[in-house]
């Protein structure tokens, strides 16, 4: 079926994914640079899958290193590119970090697609192209509002690249936009690896839950939704993960010709903030220490995904439910604590 390019392996849906590939029989390699990832996660996909992945460890906005990439490995069939700077608000602070990180890699890396002909290409989209939708639930086809945050811009702007690039060559290549990824693999040897304080609200609630963390905010509770506090579409990362093998199944169809098409990724459920919150008490048994703040700039108010191209063309299904999420979230956080976790250094380099 030949080979599968992982940019971004090391990190949270890049990990699923390899795990996700490996299970359905695709070979594998990653490149990740470890700027904001660690290769320990490689340990946790070969304590799941039996296999060992070679990473190159190579920024991709170095042309020539990406490049010998391809030189040395002439099977690359498709492309998975997860690779990216993704944190919201530090976006906001520092655009020009992330329009040179994640446009000139994506550049780059779609030279050498078309350079040694890579056939099929996977890019990691996110709901943030929405921005703040006049209607929910988002289809595929739901107008894009402006970005909210520069890295939403650089979402936006990476799918018209990609869609300029695919009726330009004979690459077949598919878009998907995540809803807000959560959970970790059911093994617990890999999942999500937060840079800092975390950003995210899962991180956030399962830090705070352990001690980590003193207390947490919830970011506004007056907000025109059914409780006041934010909506959104929750999705256990392995549900991701398989999207992307079936996106690369689909591609290989005989037959296949669409140069570009886009799925969202999203469970078609709108859970709100402060219902996440009890689903996480319900599963952990925990209480949660949690304060009402004030809203956080930028957040769209309610979005949730409408999901059905995605299961009618990809036969995907979503199989874990806002529970699982909170439970595998829960799990993983009580495993990095553990004698058992094989991540200790890398908390210590990442935090
Ligand atoms: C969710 C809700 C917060 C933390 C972003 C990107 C998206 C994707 C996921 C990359 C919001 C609230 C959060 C906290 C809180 N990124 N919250 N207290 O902003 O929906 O999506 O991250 O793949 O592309 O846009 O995710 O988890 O940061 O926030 O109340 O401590 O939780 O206000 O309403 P978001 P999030």
């Amino acid at each position: 079926m030949g080979k599968i390019l992982v940019t971004g392996g090391c990190g949270y849906i890049g990990s699923h994914t390899i795990v996700d590939l490996i299970e359905n029989g695709f070979e594998v390699i990653s490149v990740d640079n470890n700027a904001r990832s660690t290769t320990h996660m490689l340990t946790g996909i070969e304590k799941i899958t039996g296999k060992k992945i070679k990473n190159y460890k190579v920024d991709l906005c170095n042309f020539d290193e990406t490049f010998a990439i391809f030189q040395e490995n002439t099977d690359i069939t498709g492309i998975i590119h997860f690779a990216a700077y993704k944190a919201v608000g530090e976006s906001v602070e520092k655009p020009l970090l992330y329009y040179e990180n994640n446009i000139f890699s994506l550049v780059n890396l779609l030279k050498c697609v078309d350079e040694f002909k890579v056939k099929h290409f996977v890019f990691s989209s996110s709901c943030t192209v929405y921005g703040n939708p006049l209607q929910i639930p988002v289809t595929e086809q739901t107008a894009m509002q402006p970005a909210e945050s520069p890295y939403g811009a650089t979402k936006q702007m990476g799918e018209q690249i990609i869609q300029d690039f695919a009726k330009s060559s004979d690459c077949n290549c598919i878009l998907l936009r995540y809803f807000n990824p959560v959970g970790a693999h059911p093994s617990i040897y890999i999942g999500e690896l937060p840079v800092g304080k975390p950003a995210n609200l899962v991180p956030a609630i399962t830090q705070t839950a352990i001690g980590k963390l003193p207390q947490m905010q919830v970011f506004g509770s007056d907000y025109d939704t059914r409780d006041g506090s934010c909506l959104r579409d929750f999705i256990h990362v392995s549900d991701i993960a398989h999207a992307h093998t079936l996106s690369i199944q689909k591609m290989m169809e005989a037959g296949y010709n669409k140069a570009c098409d886009i799925y969202n990724l999203g469970s078609g459920n709108g859970v709100t903030v402060l219902e996440a919150i009890k689903a996480f008490e319900k599963v952990s048994g925990v209480k949660l220490n949690y304060a009402i703040g004030n809203r956080r700039p930028g957040d769209v108010v309610a979005i949730y995904a409408d999901n059905h191209y995605a299961k009618e063309e990809l036969k995907w299904e979503v199989q874990y439910s806002i529970e699982d999420m909170m439970l595998t979230a829960w799990k993983w956080e009580l495993f990095l604590k553990s004698d058992e976790s094989f991540f200790k250094e890398s908390l210590a380099n990442l935090n």
